[in-house]
């Protein structure tokens, strides 16, 4: 399950854009429903009609197409030509899924969240994602989808605290 969480809060207008281009990418990946192999063209028409990839996409690809979320969000990581989210200029990604879980993945969440909101980093939106399939180097976190492995909190608080330039 991708469970997605910004650090700056939407404004109840922006809710409502969200809401919309929700409803439209479901429409696009509808389009693909039933077609085998069709998950990076049904993303990367999401990306062209939106100019993004709504953070829902992850979750909304994966119940249409029949994908499981580690495989839609392998492929959005995988390649460059996706932006998935709107409004932040960079992303941690925190994998929370059993190995990570079981080594640490919520005290490093919480760290990295704490680090983002002190720095007042709000360009930056921590996300607790699924698998990537890195479990051998558990617990593993992106910045700006660069993995890395066998984390600590205070090392992935400090490499949180390198990331963005963006101050409150
Ligand atoms: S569970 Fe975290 S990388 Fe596999």
């Amino acid at each position: 399950m991708t469970d997605t969480a910004a650090t700056s809060g939407a404004a109840a207008g922006d809710d409502t854009a969200a809401g919309a281009h929700r409803a439209q990418a479901r429409d696009i990946l509808s389009g693909y429903a039933g077609h085998k192999g069709a998950l990076l063209m049904a993303l990367l028409d999401v990306q062209y009609q939106l100019n993004y990839i709504p953070e829902t996409t992850v979750d909304d690809a994966a119940e249409i197409l029949g994908y499981s979320q580690p495989e839609v969000w392998g492929v959005l990581s995988f390649y460059s030509d996706f932006s998935v989210g709107q409004g932040h200029d960079h992303f941690i990604d925190v994998c929370i899924d059993a190995p990570c879980h079981v080594t640490g993945a919520r005290a490093i969440e919480r760290a990295v969240r704490d680090a983002v909101t002190a720095g007042g980093k709000t360009d930056v939106a921590v996300r607790a994602i699924s698998c990537p399939r890195l479990c051998n180097q558990a617990p593993v976190v992106a910045y700006d989808q660069e993995w890395r492995g066998q984390l600590t909190p205070r090392r992935a608080a400090e490499l949180a605290r390198n990331l963005g330039g963006d101050t409150a």
